[in-house]
């Protein structure tokens, strides 16, 4: 199986998210080789646009199999007076995974590791599976956490995407427990994707810019 998350960062209207996954089903229906890959457990697709699209979109896409939405983010709290935080509680009816911890939310908006176990924890205990996002093994890897997304910031949105080489020695270093799911994202497209999907090391990717137009985000389905 292999796991492709798009995230639409802060992008995008409703007009234009409606489009995208008109597009996307259409594209879906047409193409063999994805409806087989979703069919046959070879893909998953998580789909984590900004929060007041979720529901849009799951009403549109309807049950897909192995078609999944996420979240980009969640709040480090439960509930109560904080104003403006979408908490797990309140996706955990909406989502099935949530990013956590994207070098983004790092760098911009000084997420701690205190944070980032505070969401994991939550999340989990909400029903939702977190997609914990580190930069290098500096990053702490929490227990219990089944998926990993290698995102080096400098390949990020660059179109400088990280050789698999370097990426394995990376999951190296990170030392996983047996059965977690190592994923990579950073500038990945419908070019090289190929290369990351022929290495059974890595279980996934996960897919910025190119997951912004639905044609070249399924390019890169078609490759699985
Ligand atoms: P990118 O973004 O594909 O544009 O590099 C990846 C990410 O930051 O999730």
């Amino acid at each position: 199986m292999k796991y492709i998350i798009a995230n639409w960062k802060a992008n995008k209207t409703l007009v234009e998210a409606e489009n995208w996954i008109e597009t996307f089903i259409a594209i879906l229906n047409s193409n063999e080789k994805i409806k087989n890959s979703l069919i046959n457990d070879k893909l998953t697709v998580i789909i984590a646009p900004p929060y007041p699209f979720i529901i849009p979109l799951k009403n549109k896409l309807g049950n897909q199999k192995n078609i999944f939405m996420g979240s980009q983010d969640l709040s480090s709290v439960e509930e109560g007076s904080y104003t403006g935080e979408v908490t797990a509680k309140t996706l955990s009816s909406l989502i099935n995974y949530a990013m956590v911890g994207h070098s983004e939310r790092r760098a911009n908006f000084n997420e701690t590791e205190e944070w980032i176990e505070k969401k994991i924890d939550l999340a989990k205990k909400h029903g939702i599976e977190p997609i914990l996002c580190v930069r290098n093994n500096d990053d702490h890897i929490y227990d219990g956490v089944k998926f990993i997304a290698y995102e080096p910031p400098s390949s990020i949105g660059n179109g400088n995407n990280e050789d698999v080489s370097k990426v394995i020695d990376m999951k190296k270093r990170l030392s996983l427990k047996e059965g977690v799911k190592f994923i990579y994202g950073a500038s990945v497209d419908g070019q090289n994707c190929q290369d990351y999907f022929k290495n059974s090391e890595i279980d996934g990717l996960l897919v910025g810019t190119a997951s912004k137009d639905p044609n070249s985000f399924c390019s890169i389905l078609e490759k699985v």
